[in-house]
């Protein structure tokens, strides 16, 4: 081998050795762009999402609804730990003594009374309204945000679109009904809808949490008196038609139960003394837990005129229960065992029957709002699967049905699942996931409760639904309509009282 041969070689050897970390070095600068690319595009993703589709917030979330989720997410954090455990055994024999377990360790309640209060000496109680027209009861919260464009003012609500509106929410303070400056000004507003409805109820609704000013008002004979006569004077000053009682909930101790019983009875008792056709209502749990502690059916089906089922929040994230669910199921799913499969409006409703309640006394809630979660994994995204968070979308999770139109129309890659079970959609992109209702769902409920032939239907909230034009109406893809106010509580309205009887297809 010559010198020159040699130096050649070396330097070929080189050369390729050169190559090769070039072309290494040409690789792994591939990959740092690609993932450096990658993760620009997915940090400006998240900037982008957090702050425009987290932007947009079209209402406030009361206390009591941050309190009734709170008391929900207890006993099934309860429920699912009993579970686990094996101390719950809920095959269908045994269901009854599996939920008395179930109330004992959650709510605290060993054995209920009798708590029968005997008739007055005025009698049979006759309820004010007792015609077999369908209820569609509309909840609305009084214009309190600062941010006024959120709000929904009196003079914007369609007059004819509800039988009865509830206005609130009224405090009890003192053991008195108070109306602030806001509920003041809105009742005299509420006047002029009733001038072109003269059909139309307006209810004040007033309640509170299992402590507070309600609580205390309910706990002797004096202080609901002191309530009765406040609420006699409010009604006449206003001209309003009636109250609606929400008080979430009366527990198992300290007589609460019946203490409520006797306010329903006093009040109605008071009604018909001054010969009055004023309401007399009740909003009510759905979950069956809260009902065997909460309420004597019987006694409530003596005085009130009709009772409002609050048939959602079944399922919302929570750090017990951190899955994916549906706010407002029609149905069981076909796998769902024990307590979840109770968790359904057609379980609740019928568990109302048969404890005692008239069926036309019986108005079933559908909800105008949803609920977000944060998916662990984006790509599993059922009903049921796990989650870390509430969503960004709403507050607390609680999603206005304006607030979702604004995640669907403002989102990429949306995927949007009509779930035939429960008859109830879901929306979903990236990690947010929201379960909510639509016009769809809201047609399916109204039809079943219509055919089921309840007392009627109750709607909560016109505030969460789209009084703000947020929302196009979709068939398919195609634009279908000019967009319209409040287009989920129409479609209830519409189905509730169109004269084409389903039975006669
Ligand atoms: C649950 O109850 C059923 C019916 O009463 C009974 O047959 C079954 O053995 C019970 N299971 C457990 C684990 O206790
Ligand atoms: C309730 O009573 C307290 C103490 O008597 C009083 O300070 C307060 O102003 C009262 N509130 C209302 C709304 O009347
Ligand atoms: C509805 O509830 C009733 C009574 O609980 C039950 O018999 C019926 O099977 C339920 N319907 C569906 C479709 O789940
Ligand atoms: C849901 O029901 C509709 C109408 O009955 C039907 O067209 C659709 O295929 C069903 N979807 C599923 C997933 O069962
Ligand atoms: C339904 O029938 C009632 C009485 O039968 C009638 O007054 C009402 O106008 C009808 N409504 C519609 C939408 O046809």
């Amino acid at each position: 081998m010559s010198q020159q041969q040699v130096k050649y070689e070396l330097l070929e050897s080189q050369r390729e050795k050169r190559l090769k970390y070039t072309s290494y070095l040409q690789i792994t600068l591939l990959i740092v762009l690609c993932a450096a690319s990658s993760f620009i595009v997915y940090m400006s993703w998240t900037i982008i999402y957090r702050n425009s589709f987290n932007y947009i917030k079209l209402f406030d979330v009361p206390t009591l609804w941050i309190h009734r989720t709170h008391l929900y997410s207890q006993y099934l954090s309860e429920y699912l730990t009993l579970e686990a455990r094996g101390n719950l055994n809920f095959t269908t024999n045994n269901q009854d003594s599996a939920l008395r377990d179930l109330t004992r360790h959650s709510l605290g309640v060993k054995e209920l009374e009798n708590e029968r209060i005997f008739p007055s000496r005025y009698g049979n109680f006759i309820p004010s309204e007792r015609s077999g027209k369908k209820k569609l009861v509309c909840y609305y919260t009084a214009p309190y945000d600062e941010d006024s464009s959120k709000n929904l003012l009196p003079r914007d609500i369609d007059p004819h679109l509800c039988t009865h509106i509830n206005v609130g929410f009224a405090n009890v303070v003192n053991n008195t009904l108070f109306l602030d400056d806001v509920l003041r000004k809105t009742f005299v507003e509420m006047t002029a809808l009733k001038k072109i409805n003269q059909q139309l109820k307006i209810l004040i609704w007033t309640g509170g949490a299992d402590t507070g000013g309600f609580a205390d008002m309910v706990k002797d004979h004096t202080s609901r008196k002191h309530f009765i006569q406040s609420l006699k004077s409010v009604l006449e000053t206003y001209r309003i038609d009636g109250i609606d009682l929400d008080w979430e909930f009366p527990g198992g101790f300290n007589r609460q139960r019946q203490h409520f019983s006797q306010l329903l009875h006093e009040i109605r008792r008071e009604y018909q003394r001054e010969h009055r056709t004023y309401l007399l209502t009740v909003a009510v749990a759905a979950p069956r837990p809260i009902v065997d502690v909460a309420y004597d059916v019987g006694e409530i089906n003596n005085y009130a005129d009709f009772i409002n089922i609050m048939t959602y929040d079944y399922h919302f994230y929570a750090p017990s229960s951190p899955f994916t669910g549906i706010n407002a199921p029609l149905f069981a799913r076909e796998n769902e065992r024990g307590l979840m499969a109770m968790l359904n409006l057609n379980y609740s409703v019928n568990y109302w029957h048969e404890a005692g309640m008239d069926r036309d006394k019986i108005v079933i809630g559908l909800p105008t709002y949803g609920h977000s979660f944060r998916l662990v994994n984006p790509l599993n995204r059922r009903i049921g699967s796990p989650s870390t968070d509430f969503g960004s979308t709403g507050v607390l999770g609680f999603t206005s049905y304006s607030e979702v139109c604004w995640f669907q129309q403002n989102n990429i890659f949306v995927t949007t699942v009509f779930d035939n079970e429960t008859c109830s959609p879901y929306t979903t992109a990236g990690t947010e996931w929201i379960s909510y209702d639509d016009v769809q769902s809201l047609e399916c409920k109204t039809k079943w409760a219509k055919e089921s032939d309840f007392g009627g239907v109750m709607i909560y909230s016109l505030n969460t639904d789209d009084h703000g034009l947020h929302c196009r109406s979709y068939d398919g893809d195609n634009l279908v309509s000019e967009p319209q106010t409040f287009p989920l509580s129409r479609k209830i309205h519409t189905v509730l009282f169109s004269n084409i009887s389903t039975m006669e297809n």
